[in-house]
């Protein structure tokens, strides 16, 4: 069993695309185990996109991800990191396939709905800079044994 994080960006918010991208998850077998509403600070923007800095768009990366509400969200399941970024699809909506929900919603690649941790280490990172450990809510699924 996997946890992966997950946050819907500042798009996905303005767009009201909360409901449909959270049940896209819950369909899929996944658990949610912790959310939460909130604007990302330029340190956790920072810290977030570490891997990005001196790229030619971070500036525009930080300045996005930092421009209202996002959701951020730990979800966890059998490969939960695999399954969150196929639910996903690719960075450039032009390349992610029908179906998936930047091929779904979104045309542009600095507007693309959501992020998804890449890595077991990129999950464990990026829960960390937005949930204390005790924020984790564990509980078991009636269905669970069924997905
Ligand atoms: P995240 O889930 O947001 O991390 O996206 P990703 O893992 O699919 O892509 P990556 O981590 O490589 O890049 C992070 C974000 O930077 C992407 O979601 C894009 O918004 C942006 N980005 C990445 N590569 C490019 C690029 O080549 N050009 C531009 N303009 N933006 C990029
Ligand atoms: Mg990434």
């Amino acid at each position: 069993v996997e946890r992966t994080f997950i946050m819907i960006k500042p798009d996905g918010v303005q767009r009201r695309l909360i409901g449909e991208i959270i049940s896209r998850f819950e369909r899929k077998g996944l658990k949610l185990i912790a959310a939460k509403l909130l604007k990302v600070s330029e340190e956790q923007a920072r810290a977030h996109y570490a891997e990005h800095a001196g790229k030619p768009f971070y500036p525009s990366l930080i300045e996005f991800i930092t421009s209202g509400p996002v959701l951020a969200m730990v979800w966890q399941g059998v490969d939960a990191i695999q399954h969150g970024r196929a639910l996903i699809g690719k960075t450039n909506p032009l390349e992610a396939a029908a179906g998936t929900i930047r091929g779904d919603y979104g045309i542009h690649t600095n507007r693309n709905l959501i992020h998804g941790a890449d890595s077991k280490e990129s999950a464990e990172r990026e829960i960390a800079i937005y949930f204390a450990p005790g924020e984790l809510v564990d509980y078991e699924l009636a269905q669970h044994h069924w997905i």
